[in-house]
């Protein structure tokens, strides 16, 4: 292999201290002291109750809390911070548009397009709002490799489709989907989209402004922060019309006894007392990703996932789901081994100290169209080493022999 790897292991106190191959960052990242560090210091130096408190310890907490939407903001190159809203995760983003956007303006006889690739939390949503609108759910069919042609995106997205929710990197396949594609033909028909970026933000550069997206949303956990905070972008116009999601605390200008005036954006969007800590820590987590360089976190990513993929295809009994080309999996390979059972899959390498996922991914329907009742899962990012590689797949090898096959 001629790629020259960088080791970023000792920025990670967990990966530093513990003797284990992490391979489920899909599931949830691995966090640098950095990140760690700017949610204790926010507890340490500023912490109080954002929004509300007017003494200084206050405003700064409000401060701090508004710099790091700012860093959301830049990060995915939004026109204005009132789009970027603070949410606990890519689930709650997604659910939002569904029940403040979608019920609102989607109408009996509309069409809603989301692929058979979606992840639960982009196609539960979408099931609540054709069910209580009367609108129709149509399935994208991929190919086995997960690829969406033109032709195909082109027979679907008719003129009855007002809205398309799409998964920008497939959380099983790992493929790259062409929502530039699926915008351009929704938007021409006057709908409006949501990208699910919950596996392509950590890992490559999402332009809400060059995607010409309506709605994006990911989760930071997955991203290098704390678990309990996402975001939701949208587009001011979009944002400013659609009723808030939820009501109380904090999303107010003024209450009566008959009503209220809601407040402006983004804190619409935000009711009761907000993550800060955890907002502010997601912006470490940019700043962190950011210093590394998009660039070298996907060459490394992508080179890993070489060395893997190309070592799994040397094992007799392992198959990996979607395509055969391993630049086109970002990090994620799903695989069955002949004869066993994921889950036995996950508890040998866990015996070994390699930690993969196995189950259904909250892709049901993606198995099931795949003919795959469950499968294991390992997703490298870019702190991991060859070396971690090399012991997944000293493990993975040995895995049909502990089940007691021959070879
Ligand atoms: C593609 C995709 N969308 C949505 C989600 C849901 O993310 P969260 O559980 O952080 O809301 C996940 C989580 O794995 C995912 O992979």
């Amino acid at each position: 292999m001629s790629f020259d790897f960088v080791d970023y292991k000792k920025d990670f106190p967990l990966l530093m201290q513990q003797d284990v191959a992490y391979l489920d960052s899909a599931a949830t990242a691995q966090r640098p002291a950095s990140v760690l560090q700017a949610e204790k210091e926010f507890y340490e130096q500023a912490n109080a109750n954002p929004l509300r408190g007017l003494y200084e310890l206050g405003v700064e907490a409000t401060d701090r809390y508004e710099a790091a939407r700012e860093r959301v903001r830049k990060f995915l190159n939004a026109r204005s911070d009132a789009e970027i809203i603070f949410t606990r995760n890519t689930t709650e983003s997604i659910n939002l548009v569904a029940y403040s956007y979608a019920l609102n303006n989607i109408h009996a006889g509309d069409e809603i397009v989301i692929t058979i690739m979606e992840h639960h939390s982009n196609m539960l949503p979408w099931q609540m709002v054709a069910r209580q609108t009367g609108a129709k759910l149509v399935y994208l069919e991929c190919e086995k490799d997960g690829s969406l042609p033109d032709e195909k995106l082109e027979a679907v997205i008719g003129p009855k489709v007002k809205l398309a929710a799409i998964g920008h990197v497939s959380n099983v396949l790992g493929c790259v989907n062409p929502v530039e594609k699926v915008i351009e033909l929704v938007h021409r028909n006057g709908g409006v989209v949501l990208v699910d970026a919950a596996q392509s933000a950590p890992h490559m550069k999402v332009d809400v402004q060059a995607l010409d997206a309506d709605f994006v949303a990911f989760s930071g956990h997955k991203l290098m922060a704390p678990m309990g905070i996402g975001v939701l972008y949208g587009k001011e116009k979009l944002l400013d019309a659609m009723p808030p999601f939820l009501t109380g605390g904090e999303m107010i200008d003024s209450v009566t006894r008959d009503g209220a005036v809601y407040a402006e954006l983004p804190h619409k969007f935000e009711a009761g007392t907000v993550n800060a800590g955890g907002a502010v820590a997601l912006a470490a987590a940019i700043d962190y990703l950011e210093s590394v360089g998009l660039e070298n976190v996907h060459a490394q990513e992508q080179a890993l996932t070489r060395y893997a993929y190309e070592g799994m295809k040397k094992i007799p009994g392992v198959n990996i789901l979607g395509s055969d080309d391993p630049d086109k999996h970002c990090g994620i390979l799903s695989f069955t081994v002949d004869g066993v059972h994921p889950h036995d899959i996950a508890t040998i390498l866990d015996s070994c100290h390699v930690d993969v996922r196995a189950g259904h991914h909250c892709a049901q329907p993606l198995l099931a169209y795949l003919g795959v009742r469950s499968c294991a899962r390992a997703s490298l990012a870019f702190y991991n080493t060859t070396a971690d590689i090399d012991r997944f797949l000293a493990a993975l090898g040995g895995v049909r022999k502990e089940m007691g096959y021959a070879e």
